[in-house]
C-alpha cells in the first residue's frame, strides 16, 4: 500500500512509499484512510525538527489528522464495519504515569507517550491503518471530509476546558476573547468562543484571502492591526515570538492567557522579566501551555463541529489534494490557505 513516510530528524527524507498493508492485532480495527490533514507539525517533522520512527525502524509514516472508515472490526467492539472513524493521535506511556492510567495522556507525566505520525508510532498517510478501538472515535457520517478538522479541533476543546477551570478559580464573567492567529487552530478556538457566547476579535497578519470572511461568518471580529488590551481571555494560535511578547505584556486583572502554538525557530525577541512578574503577581494573572487532548477532549470537539454546520467547516479545507497526484504540493505552504487534505481514496 502507499503511505508518506520520512525518516525522522533528515531534513529532504519525505517520500512515498510502497510498505505492506497493516493486519489488525485483537482488539484493533482495520480501517481504510479517507483524508488526512496537514498541519504546521508534519512541516516540522519533515524539516527534521523532531520526530521519531517506531523502534526498530528508520521511518515514519506521516499523519495525525485522520479519517477512515472501519473495513473489519472486532465483534464486541463499538465498531462495525462501514463506520467513519478518527484516530487519537497520543497513546498513553507504558508504565502508566498517573495521568495515562486515568485516561488523560494529554497531560503525560513521564514524556513515555506515543503518538501517531510523531512520536515512536506510525500515522494515518497510507492506504489502511490498524488502530485500537479504544482509540478510535465515531464520527458522524454527514459531517463528510469536515470530519478531518475534529483532531485539530480536539486541541482547542481542551484549551477551552483548561480555561475554564482556571478561570473557576473565583468569581468568573469573561467578555472578551483574543484569538491570535487565524489558522485552522485560532478558527477552532474563535468558533468555540462563540459557541460560548464571549465577544471574540481575531487578530491576523493576512488582510486578504478566506480568513478575514471565514472570522466574520461566525460573528466575531478580524482585525490585522496591533493587540489593544482589555481581553478577560488570549488564545495565542500563531506560534510568533513577537505576538507573545505583545499578549505577555497586557496588564488586565485576572487574565489568563492560553498558549498552543510552537515556535520551533530561535529568536531574538526578550521578555524582560521583572515587570512582566509584577504585572502577573498584582493582577492574578495566569499564563499557561496546552498540547494534545484525550478522549473527552474529541469528543467535546464533535459536539462543537456538529453545531458549526458543514458548510463553515468546509471552507476551512481550502486545497484538498489527492495522493496519487501532485501530493508533495499538499506539503507546501501556500499563501491564503487554511488547510490542506491529502484525499487517500481514488
Ligand atoms: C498534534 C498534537 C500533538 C502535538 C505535539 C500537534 O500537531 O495535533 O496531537 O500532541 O502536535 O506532537
Amino acid at each position: 500500500m502507499r503511505a508518506v513516510t520520512i525518516a525522522p530528524r533528515t531534513p529532504g527524507s519525505l517520500r512515498l512509499d510502497d510498505i505492506p498493508a497493516p493486519r489488525p492485532a485483537p482488539g484493533q480495527l482495520l480501517v481504510q484512510a479517507l483524508a488526512v490533514g496537514v498541519c504546521g507539525t508534519d512541516r516540522e517533522l519533515i524539516d527534521g525538527h523532531y520526530g521519531e520512527a517506531p523502534p526498530g525502524e528508520k521511518r515514519l509514516v506521516l499523519g495525525h489528522e485522520s479519517l477512515g472508515r472501519v473495513l473489519e472490526a472486532p465483534a464486541q467492539s463499538a465498531f462495525a464495519a462501514g463506520d467513519l472513524v478518527v484516530g487519537i493521535v497520543r497513546h498513553p506511556d507504558p508504565v502508566p504515569c498517573a495521568n495515562c492510567a486515568a485516561g488523560e495522556w494529554d497531560m503525560c507525566r513521564n514524556g513515555l507517550y506515543t503518538e501517531r505520525g510523531i512520536k515512536q508510532a506510525h500515522g494515518f498517510c497510507s492506504d489502511f491503518f490498524t488502530i485500537e478501538n479504544s482509540m478510535a472515535v465515531k464520527v458522524e457520517k454527514s459531517l463528510g471530509l469536515a470530519a478531518v478538522l475534529l483532531e485539530p479541533a480536539s486541541i482547542l476543546a481542551k484549551a477551552w476546558e483548561h480555561i475554564e477551570r482556571i478561570g473557576k478559580r473565583a468569581r468568573w464573567e469573561p467578555r472578551r476573547v483574543l484569538v491570535t492567529g487565524a489558522g485552522p487552530v485560532g478558527l477552532m478556538a474563535a468558533l468555540m468562543g462563540m459557541q460560548r457566547g464571549l465577544e471574540v476579535h481575531v487578530q491576523d497578519h493576512n488582510e486578504t484571502g478566506p480568513k478575514p470572511a471565514l472570522v466574520r461568518e461566525l460573528g466575531a471580529k478580524y482585525f490585522s492591526a496591533e493587540t489593544e488590551g482589555g481581553y478577560d481571555i488570549i488564545i495565542e494560535c500563531s506560534g510568533a515570538p513577537a505576538i507573545i511578547r505583545k499578549v505577555l505584556g497586557f496588564e488586565t486583572p485576572n487574565l489568563i492567557v492560553c498558549l498552543t502554538g510552537l515556535s520551533p525557530a530561535p529568536s531574538d525577541v526578550k521578555l524582560e522579566l521583572a515587570p512582566w512578574n509584577q504585572a502577573m503577581v498584582l493582577n492574578n494573572q495566569v499564563v499557561f501551555g496546552t498540547v494534545n487532548a484525550n478522549r473527552r477532549h474529541y469528543r467535546q470537539a464533535a459536539e462543537a463541529l456538529a453545531r458549526a454546520g458543514k458548510a463553515w467547516l468546509e471552507r476551512l479545507i481550502t486545497r484538498k489534494i489527492r495522493l496519487r497526484e501532485k501530493w508533495q504540493q499538499a506539503y507546501e505552504k501556500v499563501r491564503g490557505d487554511v488547510k490542506t487534505v491529502i484525499l487517500l481514496e481514488d
